[in-house]
């Protein structure tokens, strides 16, 4: 701790939690956007975020992106994790499937040595497909478990950014661009403000189910994302931001 205040960081926190409504703070050393190695340090300080919140009969909610894939690799086996299920927060939302949210769930229960339950919805479907296949005994009994999460772990990245990753068709490029979304989690996109400007239609976690979920955790880091995540705190209750000196260094300086 005494290192984490020489290198500023913890300077950095005091800062972050005087200027965004956040529960607690953690800055790691670097600046994802340059160093990949910064996204396992996020991992490293998140890994022990969540076991000093466990439980014990815990359901950990994870989202997918190189972030939390950075997440999972940093999780270690611990006898707290036993009765831990790791289940993915949201259906697909275009991810290559490293980055995917099954995947990275299996990953990180695996590296736990606790247990987990993968959702198989496909992206594309048609209103009445999809209605069926939600009311599927094996969807609907992981789509509750989903809904009863008592950790949830989720990335938060740059709007552009990542509705030209999901390669968004044209109209709904032209209407995030339109209203001015600068933030997405969760396959929502939020305003500077952190208004809810557009939403990826998929099963799994719903936003509002979020605001109730004891223990939430966000991890996003690099300058580029300083303003997403601003946005996104806006309208976030009790989270707990794990983050990096590039974003952190950036939020304090914009206003
Ligand atoms: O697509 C899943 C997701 O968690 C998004 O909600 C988020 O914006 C993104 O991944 C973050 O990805 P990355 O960590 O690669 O920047």
């Amino acid at each position: 701790d005494m290192m984490r205040e020489v290198l500023g960081l913890k300077e950095l926190e005091r800062k972050i939690k005087k200027k965004l409504p956040v529960e607690d703070v953690i800055v790691v050393v670097g600046d994802s956007d340059q160093s990949p190695w910064v996204k396992r340090e996020m991992g490293r300080a998140c890994v022990s975020r969540i076991k000093h919140s466990l439980k014990g009969n815990d359901i950990v909610a994870v989202t997918g992106g190189t972030t939390l894939a950075a997440v999972a690799e940093m999780m270690t086996p611990d006898v707290k994790y036993r009765d831990v299920l790791f289940v993915p927060a949201r259906g697909g939302l275009g991810e290559d499937v490293t980055n995917q949210a099954n995947t990275i769930c299996a990953r990180m229960a695996e590296k736990a040595m606790g247990h987990y339950r993968l959702l198989h919805v496909p992206d594309q479907l048609s209103a009445e497909t999809y209605q069926s296949i939600i009311e599927e005994p094996a969807i609907k009994e992981v789509l509750e478990l989903i809904k009863s999460s008592t950790i949830v772990i989720h990335g938060i990245g740059d709007a552009k950014t990542m509705a030209e990753r999901r390669k968004t068709p044209p109209e709904e490029m032209t209407k995030i661009e339109q209203s001015k979304a600068v933030a997405e989690a969760f396959g929502y996109y939020f305003n500077q403000h952190g208004e809810v400007v557009h939403k990826v239609n998929t099963v799994g976690i719903q936003l509002e189910d979020v605001r109730h979920v004891p223990c939430v955790i966000a991890v996003a880091g690099g300058a580029s994302k300083a303003k997403a995540i601003q946005a996104y705190m806006k309208q976030a209750n009790r989270c707990i931001l794990i983050t990096d000196e590039g974003a952190a260094k950036q939020l304090v300086r914009d206003n």
